[in-house]
């Protein structure tokens, strides 16, 4: 069909991700850096309207998956309503949303009632002590707080995203297996990628052997169904019970599936996420350009999408942080 979106390597583009605000209550030692003042200005934000212009966009042209990412989107105000202006897009059947949690308590209802259908959070260690370290804030309890909040508002199964770090917090991957066993979270694995720093990704852990530990231990089994749009690969217990995702960038490439583009807060597209490929949609939305005129440009920057990362253990390619395009 012509109007689905197909990049120069044959992938079907059907996930958008939305950042919504680049700014954030926390600072991940992998995502923004400490004292880190770069934000975009309001004046840059694109409005709600021009975010439903977009994803209106995306959506005639075959996208009918959106996730909301930030910096932390629930620092942006009266996220619910953009949600519900998403969900009333015929196309768009699937709106799911990243967060720190930090938030939740307060807003899970309202998101749920919107039409937000499923929550990843990001959890990366289960002692007070390293997510102060980790985040840089005394986060541990208000995120518990609110993955409590998430689970009585019926996001389930919530997904708990833990990037896992050399010397930091792999000494915890079975601890937190368990936690998520235990709670009905999905815990999921994820390799640091290095962006937004200089000299080496001293982060990096190689989860593959973890993995197999895991998969031995837990007598695990590759999962058959997909569990939402994105790159990790699932793995679950005979009983069913139990399920962890892995994704990892570094040691398990998973490009050549690649389904999805980013659309930052100040309205620039971005291709991939380990490479600088972009196209600024902010001043076409301003300079009052037509829906058509919005597909073209979309199927235009489409042309660029790389094939894949250039992420190395080594070496650090990309200059902007995480917390710009939200993962
Ligand atoms: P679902 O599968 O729909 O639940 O979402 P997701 O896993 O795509 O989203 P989430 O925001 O939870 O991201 C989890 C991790 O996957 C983060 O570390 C992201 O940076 C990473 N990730 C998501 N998409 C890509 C991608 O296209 N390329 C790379 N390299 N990493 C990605
Ligand atoms: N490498 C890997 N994952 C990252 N995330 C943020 N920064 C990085 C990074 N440098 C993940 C967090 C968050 C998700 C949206 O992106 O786990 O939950
Ligand atoms: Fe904030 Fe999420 Fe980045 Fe951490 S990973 S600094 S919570 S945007």
């Amino acid at each position: 069909q012509d109007t689905k979106l197909i990049d120069r390597f044959g992938r079907q583009l059907n996930y958008l991700r939305v950042s919504v605000t680049d700014k954030c209550d926390l600072r991940c030692s992998y995502c923004m850096p400490a004292g880190f003042t770069g934000f975009e200005e309001p004046e840059n934000w694109l409005s709600f309207a021009e975010i439903e212009r977009v994803v209106a966009a995306f959506g005639r042209l075959g996208v009918g998956r959106v996730r909301l990412t930030g910096g932390e989107p629930l620092l942006r105000r009266h996220l619910p309503q953009l949600v519900e202006r998403l969900a009333a897009l015929p196309e768009i059947q699937d709106i799911s949303l990243s967060t720190n949690a930090t938030q939740l308590h307060k807003h899970a209802p309202d998101l749920y009632r919107a039409g937000i259908s499923r929550i990843n959070v990001s959890l990366d260690s289960l002692d007070k002590a390293c997510m102060q370290t980790i985040t840089g804030r005394d986060s541990f309890s208000s995120i518990m707080e609110g993955l409590q909040a998430g689970k009585r508002a019926g996001f389930t199964p919530i997904k708990l995203n833990m990037v896992v770090m050399a010397g930091v917090n792999d000494h915890e991957v079975q601890r937190m297996a368990e936690f998520c066993f235990n709670e009905g979270f999905i815990l999921r694995l994820i390799e640091a990628m290095p962006m937004g720093s200089t000299g080496q990704n001293s982060q990096y852990r190689d989860i593959g052997p973890i993995r197999d530990e895991l998969v031995r231990q837990f007598d695990l089994i590759p999962a058959a169904e997909e569990l939402g749009g994105g790159p990790a690969r699932y793995w679950r217990s005979r009983d069913g019970q139990a399920t962890i995702g892995f994704i990892l960038p570094l040691s398990q490439h998973f490009c050549a599936t690649c389904n999805r583009v980013r659309l930052a807060v100040d309205g620039t597209l971005y291709m991939c996420l380990g490479q600088d490929e972009k196209f600024e949609l902010r001043p076409l939305l301003r300079a009052g350009i037509s829906d058509e005129g919005l597909e073209q440009a979309i199927r235009q920057a489409i042309e660029l999408k790389p094939e894949k990362h250039e992420f190395t253990t080594q070496r650090h390619k990309i200059i902007r942080f995480m917390s710009q395009t939200g993962g």
